[in-house]
């Protein structure tokens, strides 16, 4: 069985002063999702927390890809499920005590849980996760070191993507830091088929044609499997 692109826009390359506008454009030049970076001690947190709520205010119908950079996600969940948070991806670094538990309040909440590793951290530790009991639905792979927007990508880490693709066919792979034209087609050829991308979007003079292209190159690969 295979797997579909989603494209997901990273919201934290947007223009924060029209949050609701610029998400509304991305929709419109074609992103599938939008991926909401949220982090501890970074000044916007606040901000970040907020920008669910904002969209839902707003009445956006769409998927909110939450990326959770934070050492405590348990508390975050009940927060984003009220805000109406649809993927909650929180990092196996923190939550190698707790993950079970971790799972189930998400699922509990209506959300999708993802879990997500930093280019140092072994692919084999989120395995468990991937075949438990209460399984995640998705791997974020990073790409670059968590933190900031607008770093080079890591071709390395496609070593990590390759493993998993081999290991689950139908599993949502996701790839997160220096996606854009020029790398696109290293993930998707690895096997990724979630994009996240924020300043090659919207940096972009036509987004709509960024993520048209990136959507075309994960549905040639995705074709053969
Ligand atoms: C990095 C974040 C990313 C970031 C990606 O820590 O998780 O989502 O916004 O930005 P680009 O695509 O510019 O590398
Ligand atoms: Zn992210």
């Amino acid at each position: 069985m295979g797997v579909t692109a989603k494209i997901a826009p990273s919201m934290l390359s947007s223009d924060f002063a029209n949050l609701a506008s610029e998400a509304q454009r991305m929709l419109d030049c074609g992103a599938d999702w939008l991926h909401m970076d949220i982090m501890d001690g970074y000044n916007l947190n606040y901000r970040l927390l907020h920008k669910p709520f904002i969209l839902n205010h707003c009445k956006l119908m769409a998927y909110l890809d939450c990326h959770l950079m934070v050492t405590n996600p348990l508390d975050y969940v009940e927060p984003l499920g009220k805000a109406g948070a649809s993927g909650f991806t929180f990092h196996v670094e923190v939550s190698r005590d707790n993950w079970g538990e971790l799972v189930q309040r998400i699922k509990s909440k209506g959300m999708r849980p993802g879990v997500s590793l930093k280019p140092g951290t072994p692919i084999e530790e989120v395995y468990p996760l991937v075949e438990g009991e209460h399984p995640v639905e998705m791997v974020l792979v990073m790409t670059v070191e968590p933190g900031f927007g607008g770093q080079k990508f890591m071709p390395e880490t496609m070593d990590k993507v390759r493993a998993l693709r081999k290991k689950y066919p139908s599993l949502d792979i996701e790839v997160d830091g220096g996606l854009g034209p020029s790398t696109i087609d290293m993930a998707a050829s690895a096997g990724a088929n979630c994009i996240v991308a924020g300043s090659s979007v919207f940096g972009a003079p036509d987004s709509a044609q960024v993520i048209s292209l990136m959507r075309k190159s994960v549905e040639e690969v995705q074709k053969n499997y």
